[in-house]
């Protein structure tokens, strides 16, 4: 497998904003797509595992949906759990003062790429 895995452009993902992706490539301990969420705040970008760490299902119910009505935060559509996208730290819900599982991601030419596998053990 090579080295790193481009995954879109940062200038594909809202400002701020969130996009979601199916690792076809890197499956669960279920035999299914790893699911990611990928956060943006500026040049910056950041990875997260799509699990809420409350009931630890995806946060989205409708595909891709993550944004909360401020545009400003994360939102666990199942609960309303309010997530900052570069902590990752849950701000109100549930599960508040938890923080979303990191995924590791680099940036590099524009490009949002992933920079190395997790453990799959867990
Ligand atoms: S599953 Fe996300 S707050 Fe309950």
């Amino acid at each position: 497998m090579e080295d790193s895995i481009a995954l879109c452009a940062l200038t594909e993902i809202d400002d701020p904003g969130a996009k979601g992706f199916d690792l076809d490539f890197h499956l669960d301990r279920y035999g299914r797509p790893l699911r990611i969420i990928v956060t943006r705040l500026g040049d910056k970008a950041f990875g997260w595992i799509n699990s809420c760490p409350h009931a630890w299902v995806p946060l989205d119910v409708e595909p891709d949906q993550f944004m909360d009505m401020t545009g400003q935060f994360l939102l666990c559509a199942n609960h309303g759990a309010a997530f900052t996208l570069g902590s990752g730290v849950c701000l109100r819900g549930p599960c508040k003062g938890r923080k979303l599982m990191s995924f590791p991601l680099k940036l590099e030419d524009g490009m949002i790429k992933i920079k190395s596998y997790p453990d799959k053990e867990g």
